[in-house]
């Protein structure tokens, strides 16, 4: 079958404004590009942040959307290990329309997708772009910060075996993430918090111990120290609110570094202890090699079975499902899954 010169595609209308689903022109890959055909699109917070505060975007009416997964439909000239008919996940770019993954069809580019291996649904694939790549790039390329050596490097597997991980909130989806790359790193134990309804969730991805997240910093402080005899010289906090970034720093051990997602909230740092903000589209545009290891390494781990889809929950309604679910999102209701959406079933 050709490829459809229309598509649905879901708009944020203007700034501050609504979402509404729309047609547009399917676009055409250029040398190097690639066409994919959406079957699942994957939801994230910055969705909601784009539309409250008016970020990130500049030009309106604006497609959105972080991540997603399909079949190639096209391939500009020059493109050679893809085709069309291959199955991917991939990175999308937000910010660019045409690039953004709340559509029917989306350009991409080789860097920025991983095949996915037989057994793997679209909808598995599609729960795991943002959980692997942003909690790689917080581990693994944190320049000037000692980063870790990553598991698909030379050595890097198992490398880190009897260190302790500390993950605040480790059913988030970055969190369930690096909780899985913290076991193929070989760190032990693997400590997170959370609700503690979600802990066999999080061991099933290699955590091996669950605290509630609603403990006050004294008390987590202690369990932490019960179970790794001290305090960690390493923590990594994927939610990164003000309150999880007091909670994560003041576990540290003196001289410990502290690695976030957000914008870094801690006014006053004392004992030599460090905190690391990644700006994860930044570090891989600054560090092409490292994004494309990541994307071969995810489709080998996935092959392998030593990488586990998230848990995810379809909305209904195509691309229109995407509104209840970054409301859901906004309203802090999602709870160690992943919203996912089908582009092709929209109305
Ligand atoms: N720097 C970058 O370039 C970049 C890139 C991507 C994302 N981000 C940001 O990274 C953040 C995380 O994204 P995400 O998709 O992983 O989030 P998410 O999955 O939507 O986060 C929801 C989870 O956060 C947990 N949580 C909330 N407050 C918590 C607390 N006080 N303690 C422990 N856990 C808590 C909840 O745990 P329970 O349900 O178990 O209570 C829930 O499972 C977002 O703010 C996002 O915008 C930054």
């Amino acid at each position: 079958m050709s490829t459809p010169t229309k598509q649905k595609a879901l708009f944020l209308l203007e700034k501050h404004g609504q979402f509404a689903v729309r047609d547009r022109d399917v676009p055409t890959p250029k040398p190097g590009e690639l066409l994919i055909k959406n079957e699942t699109s994957s939801l994230n917070p910055i969705d909601w942040k784009t539309q409250d505060f008016g970020m990130f975007v500049t030009n309106y009416p604006a497609v959105i959307g972080s991540e997603g997964a399909g079949t190639i439909e096209a391939v500009g000239e020059g493109v050679t290990d893809l085709k069309k008919g291959d199955r991917v996940l991939y990175r999308a770019i937000a910010v660019i329309n045409d690039w953004a993954a709340y559509q029917q069809y989306t350009l991409s580019n080789p860097q920025n997708v991983a095949k996915i291996p037989e057994g793997i649904s679209f909808d598995e694939a599609a729960t795991l772009p943002t959980a692997l790549v942003s909690s790689a790039v917080a581990l693994y390329s944190q320049p000037g910060a000692g980063e870790y050596v990553p598991p698909w490097a030379e050595g890097g597997k198992g490398k880190y075996a009897g260190q302790p991980l500390v993950i605040i909130g480790g059913s988030s989806v970055i969190g369930s993430g690096a909780i899985q790359w913290g076991r193929l790193s070989g760190f032990s134990p693997i400590i997170t918090t959370a609700s503690l309804k979600n802990t066999e969730l999080l061991k099933s991805y290699g955590a091996t111990h669950v605290l509630d997240r609603n403990l006050s910093v004294d008390a987590t402080r202690e369990e932490v120290k019960k179970i790794i005899g001290g305090l960690p010289s390493f923590v990594f906090d994927p939610v990164s609110l003000p309150e999880t970034q007091t909670l994560g720093y003041e576990l540290l051990a003196p001289g410990g570094r502290l690695f976030i997602i957000l914008l870094d909230s801690i006014k006053e740092k004392t004992e030599g202890r460090t905190v690391t903000f990644a700006p994860v589209a930044a570090r891989l545009q600054q560090d092409p090699q490292f994004n494309l290891d990541l994307f071969k390494a995810i489709t080998a781990y996935l092959e392998s079975g030593e990488i586990k889809p998230l848990k995810a929950e379809v909305l209904p309604g195509g691309l229109a499902g995407v509104v209840s679910g970054v409301e859901k999102l906004r309203n802090n209701q999602v709870s160690g899954t992943k919203l996912i959406v089908h582009p092709q079933e929209t109305a």
